[in-house]
């Protein structure tokens, strides 16, 4: 299947990035949501935090994490994954994070909900510091896929 999206190769790449572009706005917002909407329980506030949690899922995350991966699978296909394909050794390196980011993003859903319930377990300081993940996964995922060090 290498080479197989042939002249629609450029296209497919450049919405990849897009959609690639809108997940990670989602995936920066909605773990600051968490930090307002744990510190807002208890509160009428918290009622608030909850829809605009719940929007940002339907509107951007979910839409956005599906199109990158089936997007990104194309693209896989493209440059020979699935065919044994030697030097993709980035590859799968970016696979293994961007797996871990698709659970980070499943945590964060799941927390979301835990606080709809008015459940917060986490210290503040604690769930500020892993809002850092999906910087620092972005950078080392970027770097695979356009550096391709190994
Ligand atoms: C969800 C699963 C993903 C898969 C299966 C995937 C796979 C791929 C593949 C195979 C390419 C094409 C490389 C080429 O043709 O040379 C690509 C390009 C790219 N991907 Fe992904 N990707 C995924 C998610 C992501 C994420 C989460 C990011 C960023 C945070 C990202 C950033 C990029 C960038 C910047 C390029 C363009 C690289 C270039 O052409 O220089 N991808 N991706």
């Amino acid at each position: 299947m290498t080479g197989w999206l042939g002249n629609a190769y450029l296209w497919v790449k450049a919405f990849h990035i897009i959609f690639v572009i809108f997940w990670m706005a989602g995936l920066f917002l909605l773990p600051r949501y968490l930090v307002h909407h744990q510190e807002a329980l208890g509160t009428p506030e918290a009622v608030a935090w909850e829809k605009r949690e719940g929007t940002l899922r339907r509107m951007i995350l979910s839409p956005s994490m599906i199109l990158v991966w089936l997007l990104g699978i194309a693209l896989a296909a493209n440059v020979g994954l699935f065919d044994g394909q030697p030097g993709l050794g980035w590859l799968h390196a970016k696979l293994l994070l961007v797996l871990a980011l698709s659970g980070y993003h499943g945590w964060a859903v799941g927390y979301s909900k835990k606080l709809a319930k008015g459940q917060g377990n986490i210290a503040p300081r604690r769930l500020r510091m892993l809002n850092e993940i999906p910087a620092l996964a972005a950078v080392l995922i970027v770097i695979l896929a356009v550096v391709k060090p190994f």
